[in-house]
């Protein structure tokens, strides 16, 4: 299926209840997904139990009408905003991307769209400021599950509509930080001149251009994580998250690596927590973050054309999940995630570049060695709860042995570790302090008006179907699991390592 564009003129200004831009799936569509008509029928429900609401019509079909033939009155369209990557944008879009950042710091402090208010929105949602509706003391948190993707859509859109009015420029769209591709693995330069509105003194001085982060090592994670291990739509976008739920069941293969390990390396490792983009709070006070989302949004977009299987959940509790944001006419409006499953329902799509890791699918290296205790640490004798403060090494029974093609294409193979980080240590972690089956990342976050480092609680989990193949372990019963401490050697604490198979 493909989904035409929708207008930037078409386009609602407000998104609300009321009126809503088109929707991609429908409640049908989920019925039908769930068991189908038939599983419905021998339920005994009727037609009339299966009855929903009409929905808004997709404005990018309308028709000419029929009663006289030639009468059009569909809405006027014109072409998406197309946001540019970062490092190849010319002088008279920077000089705008300048001017719409200073006019946004110069909006008084207590106005919604100001620079300051917007940094708040990502801060409220991640640390503790707001608890679920209906569950008092239960914290409501927009990373670590599958609210990670649709959140941040939403919330670049409506800064990058505040961007646009400010300017008077409709068609202003935010660039994205290209660090997929060698030349977008700097920091884009475009953020570097201390005298500009894009500038952050607060990140780290060894990380500004021209420190590349490696490139070969960051195409293999790409395809890693895009790809090897993001077979599922569980494992790309994150675990299900619904009301009653507690925080952080765990992130998607993109949200663990790179998104987050990018944060830390922007950060400045000289702050208390990694300000501003290493830890939650304070990241979005960086204008590099809405470009390191951006991209990070742009990858949900590739993903889902890379594999016919690669779709979106289509579980209502995922759909109908919503957040409130302030649109560029300061009003409060509330968005559902069914409305943002396309970047074009949203009115914007992303220039095409090259995706140079597609083929980056890593020759395995040897295990990771740790010096001296090789021996030791491969008896795969280690217990759980494990604090890891050295390499440890388990035996991990599987749940099937040689599994054939048609297996792996119904159910991936996930190495999944219950993670409890005790406090954090973000300094000095670089991108590629990540490798073989998976690494944790952790980008620190506060607990309401507690200063202190909050405890994080979550899963990770790793599709290993790829690894085991290029590792020619398919037939072994047992796998013998190592674990490095990269980083906060001794501030992770594995509560348990187990194999399951999951489609
Ligand atoms: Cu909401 Cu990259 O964090």
């Amino acid at each position: 299926m493909s989904y035409p564009p929708m207008s930037r003129a078409a386009r609602p200004a407000v998104i609300s209840c009321e009126s809503r831009p088109p929707e991609r799936v429908d409640r049908r569509e989920i019925l039908l997904g769930l068991g189908g008509m038939c599983a419905a029928g021998s339920l005994g429900i009727g037609r009339d139990a299966l009855a929903l609401p009409i929905q808004a019509p997709d404005l990018s079909k309308c028709q000419p009408t029929g009663t006289n033939s030639g009468t059009n009155c569909c809405p006027p369209t014109t072409p998406p905003l197309v946001r540019p990557a970062a490092h190849t944008v010319d002088e008279a879009y920077l000089a705008k991307y300048k001017k719409a950042v200073k006019l946004m710091r110069e909006l008084p402090p207590d106005d919604p769209r100001s620079f300051a208010q917007q940094a708040n929105v990502h801060c409220a949602y991640c640390d503790g400021a707001y608890d679920q509706v209906g569950f008092p003391g239960l914290e409501l948190q927009v990373h670590n599950s599958w609210l990670f993707f649709p959140f941040h859509r939403f919330y670049l859109h409506f800064h990058e509509r505040i961007l646009g009015k400010l300017i008077g420029d409709e068609s202003f769209a935010l660039p994205f930080w290209n660090w997929d591709a060698p030349a977008g693995m700097t920091l884009p330069k475009i953020y570097t001149d201390p005298r500009s509105s894009l500038y952050d003194p607060l990140r780290d001085a060894a990380h500004q251009p021209p420190a590349l982060r490696q490139i070969d090592l960051n195409l293999s994670i790409m395809y890693r994580q895009m790809i090897s291990s993001a077979r599922t739509t569980k494992l790309f976008m994150g675990q299900p998250y619904r009301a009653g739920g507690n925080r952080n069941p765990g992130s998607g293969s993109l949200e663990t690596s790179p998104h987050g390990p990018v944060h830390v390396w922007v950060g400045d490792p000289k702050q208390p927590n990694g300000e501003n983009m290493g830890i939650f709070y304070s990241a979005a006070r960086d204008p590099i973050f809405y470009a390191h989302h951006a991209n990070v949004d742009r990858m949900w977009h590739l993903w889902k054309k890379l594999d016919p299987r690669n779709v979106d959940f289509t579980d209502g509790d995922w759909l109908e999940s919503s957040f409130l944001f302030y649109d560029e006419a300061a009003r409060l409006v509330r968005v559902k995630v069914k409305d943002c499953l396309e970047p074009e329902m949203l009115g914007f799509t992303y220039q095409n570049v090259e995706v140079p890791w597609l083929r980056n699918r890593a020759t395995p290296r040897s295990a990771p060695s740790a010096e001296g205790e090789a021996a030791e640490i491969r008896k795969g004798t280690a217990s759980f709860p494990l604090t890891l403060s050295s390499a440890a090494s388990v035996s991990v029974k599987r749940p099937k042995v040689s599994r054939s093609s048609a297996d792996k294409d119904k159910e991936e193979e996930i190495l999944v570790f219950d993670v409890y980080v005790d406090e954090t240590d973000t300094a000095d972690v670089k991108p590629d302090d990540s490798e073989f089956a998976g690494s944790f990342v952790n980008v620190p976050h506060r607990k309401g008006h507690n200063t202190k480092m909050a405890a994080v609680k979550t899963t990770l989990r790793l599709g290993i179907s790829d690894l085991l193949e290029d590792l020619k372990l398919e037939d072994e019963e047992e796998l013998l699991v190592t674990l490095v401490p990269r980083k906060g050697k001794g501030k992770f604490n594995i509560g348990g390592v187990r194999i399951e198979l999951s489609s």
